[in-house]
């Protein structure tokens, strides 16, 4: 049984999906769920190309240990010795630099030919092994570049120290028969390849990410690029849970798996979604709403009997149990504690107060708290941000025949201020009033709400996204009362904006 690597590249490539970029501390928390995950590499970043991802890789390689933390380069010195920059403190480290291989690549965006792109290729990869043991090279748009050249590349960067060679299917062009075949025809024709791992990198513009990666694997690729939920530039990556899943569940097919605890695979699916606010389709294999639902009369009587019948992996593998009820009122500090460690959290003591704080206060609302609240509670706390705006009080008025009238207390900075207005709607009138006393030019793109849990007391979570000047932040609220929560995420938002404008 072959054990392959994932190599993670949510927090770069999964990035690049518009509207998902993540600030530093969003990205720590996913490098840490992808760490608990157990992927094999993370790529945290890309040094050169922002301030942001250069910190990014640099803390997330200064908090985790157990996963390699890579930063991608093009093969350019300036890059190579940015990426070592960020990468010198940490201990397991790889430094990832490309160059495309194609001939529309080489002839309409960098206009050099074949020779000059192998001279490239080979002397960036020979500088970052100055710096580093660990390269990998990725021959970029590799599915539509000449067989023959690409191996000639491949086998030269092999010598030059690279020891992972990395094949995109940069424009996701290819289609499984044909992607094996390229795979194959490498480990065939090139004369060092037993060097190094053969990885794969497939993107998902004909929904063939997942199925290339396999038949990658089924020819002899060692490691796979692939983000959480599939993000990832245009159409997307290939996605780690499909991929990890179809590995697990069909290891007699492929007679390889991945050191990935798949019981993790939901939290970080959800943490993903949470960060980014990119939802993921109810239909979607593994981590959508309805992967596990099983509607016809048909399917619902042979599962009663016995479940291997309509289900071929039990939601508990991916971590979807059955809610749990776990605590209420009465529990005490203690368990609170004992839950979050089971649950794989580690607050500071400072976030262990606060959160359980605001634990006891929702206990007070809601009857019955699930694992899913305590995890809404606990990403509170962990993404907290300094707040130059804070909410103390609302009060709203709202009806069949009443005008909506919200009236908000804020702090701001120092100072308490208290407004009223009146909307379409008790947000609206609300989101007026924290507005005008806030004085934003932000306008607001994205509003959505949703039950956390069951029942009428559920916990309602608000995902927002705010644009001002170009800037996009996401912004999150969890209360019971759901206009309670849109203004917490409209304030959390709007104090994001003020970080950044600071
Ligand atoms: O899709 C691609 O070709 C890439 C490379 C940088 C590996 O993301
Ligand atoms: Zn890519």
């Amino acid at each position: 049984m072959r054990t392959i690597k994932i190599f993670d590249t949510t927090l770069r490539d999964g990035e690049q999906s518009p509207g998902a970029s993540m600030n530093v501390n969003e990205k720590v928390q996913v490098a840490k769920q992808l760490a608990r995950l157990g992927v094999d590499i993370i790529e945290a970043g890309f040094a050169i190309s922002s301030p942001g991802d250069f910190e990014a890789i640099k803390t997330i390689g200064a908090e985790l240990e157990g996963p390699v933390i890579c930063s991608l380069a093009r093969a350019r010195e300036e890059d190579i010795k940015k990426a070592w920059e960020a990468l010198k403190d940490v201990p397991k480290r790889r430094i990832h630099t490309f160059h495309s291989t194609s001939d529309i690549h080489l002839k309409y965006q960098f206009r050099i030919n074949r020779e000059e792109a192998l001279k490239r290729s080979v002397n960036m990869v020979k500088l970052a092994r100055t710096f580093v043991e660990d390269v990998e090279f990725s021959p970029m748009d590799a599915t539509r570049s000449d067989t023959g050249y690409l191996c000639e590349v491949i086998e030269a960067v092999i010598d030059a120290g690279a020891s992972t060679v990395n094949i995109p299917d940069t424009v996701g062009y290819s289609i499984p028969s044909e992607f094996g075949a390229l795979i194959k025809a490498l480990r065939d024709r090139v004369k060092n390849i037993d060097k190094a791992v053969i990885s794969v990198h497939c993107h998902n513009d004909l929904g063939l990410a997942v199925a290339n990666s396999l038949a990658a694997v089924l020819n002899g690729a060692g490691q796979i690029e692939c983000t959480v939920n599939g993000i990832g530039e245009r159409a997307g990556n290939c996605s780690m849970e499909e991929v990890v899943m179809a590995l697990r569940t069909r290891r007699d097919i492929f007679n390889a798996d991945t050191n990935i605890n798949t019981e993790e695979i939901m939290r970080s699916s959800r943490l993903v979604t949470k960060i980014t606010g990119m939802s993921v389709q109810p239909n979607k294999a593994i981590v959508g709403d309805n992967a596990f639902a099983h509607e016809s009369g048909i399917h619902q009587d042979g599962l009663l009997k016995e479940k291997s019948t309509y289900e071929i992996i039990k939601p508990e593998t991916i971590g979807l149990h059955k809610t749990k009820l776990i605590l209420g009122k009465h529990s005490g500090r203690h368990a609170f504690k004992a839950r979050l460690d089971e649950l794989g959290y580690k607050l500071s003591d400072t976030e262990l107060n606060s959160a359980f704080e605001r634990f006891k206060k929702l206990a007070d609302q809601k009857k019955n708290i699930y694992d899913e609240d305590i995890e809404a509670l606990v990403s509170e706390e962990v993404t907290r941000i300094p707040e130059s705006y804070s909410i103390i009080d609302l009060n709203i008025v709202a009806g069949i025949n009443q005008k909506p009238t919200a009236t908000v207390k804020l702090r701001v900075d120092e100072e308490l201020i208290e407004k009223t207005e009146h909307g379409d709607g008790p947000v609206d009138a609300a989101y007026k009033a924290i507005a005008s006393m806030t004085n934003t030019k932000s306008s607001l793109l994205k509003f959505e709400v949703k039950s956390i849990t069951g029942g009428t007391d559920a916990l309602g979570e608000v995902m927002v996204s705010l644009e001002e000047g170009g800037r996009v932040v996401r912004g999150h609220g969890a209360d019971t009362d759901i206009i309670v929560a849109s203004a917490k995420a409209y304030i959390n938002a709007l104090n994001k904006l003020a970080v950044r404008r600071k």
